[in-house]
């Protein structure tokens, strides 16, 4: 038996947004705003109280980090920068562009050499996988997922375009910014003025 559902309204803003939400490839040359890049870094990992973020996470265990390859922002200098998402600052890790050396760790994709942002979403493994065993290497890739929605829906909101990228080597990138083995690396998404 088939029970045809209602056709759903689309026309609140969050519905609008998940149509309106897609993968771009191609970006402007133009910089980013520092404003744009904190709103999609809080809609990213950020804090929304004492208890909560923006994002579901198993236990509440909070293994993510999330690292920017900045190759072009208005008032910040190119560098790969930690996103301290306490304070909501940024941490600099290493001065200069490494879009290059990102986009080679990511079998070459055009668009990750070219966006003026990348956000690198990373996790401590452990923060999960002493809670939950090897089931928590699952929880980790799910909260990923979350992560990754969430800066398709503010990048969509901003008029800027991104894609979730999963093809790459994770020991290359883990070099570029200078993580240990206890890191594994979940994401890559270029941020750019959709072209
Ligand atoms: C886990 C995952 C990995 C992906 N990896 C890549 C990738 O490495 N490069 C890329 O260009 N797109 C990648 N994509 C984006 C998909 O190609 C894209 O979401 C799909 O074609 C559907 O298009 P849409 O996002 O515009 O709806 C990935 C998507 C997911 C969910």
């Amino acid at each position: 038996m088939e029970i045809k559902l209602p056709e759903p309204d689309k026309s609140s803003p969050l519905f609008k947004l998940l149509v309106k939400r897609r993968s771009i490839r191609k970006y402007a040359k133009q910089p980013l705003r520092l404003e744009e890049l904190s709103r999609i870094l809080w809609a990213t990992y950020g804090v929304v109280d004492s208890r909560r973020r923006v994002v579901p996470s198993a236990g509440a265990t909070y293994p993510v980090e999330v690292y920017v390859f900045v190759k072009s922002v208005e008032g910040l200098k190119p560098g790969i920068y930690k996103y301290s998402e306490h304070e909501h600052s940024l941490l600099l890790v290493k001065e200069g562009d490494y879009s290059k050396e990102l986009s080679s760790a990511c079998m070459d994709q055009e668009w990750v050499r070219a966006a003026p942002v990348n956000i690198v979403i990373v996790a401590v493994y452990e923060r999960t996988t002493e809670w939950y065993g090897e089931r928590g290497f699952r929880y980790i890739y799910m909260e990923a997922g979350h992560i990754g929605q969430n800066i398709y829906l503010a990048s969509a909101e901003l008029d800027l375009g991104t894609v979730a990228v999963g093809a790459f080597h994770d020991e290359e990138i883990k070099r570029i910014i200078g993580l240990g083995d206890e890191y594994i690396v979940l994401y890559v998404f270029p941020i750019g003025r959709a072209h």
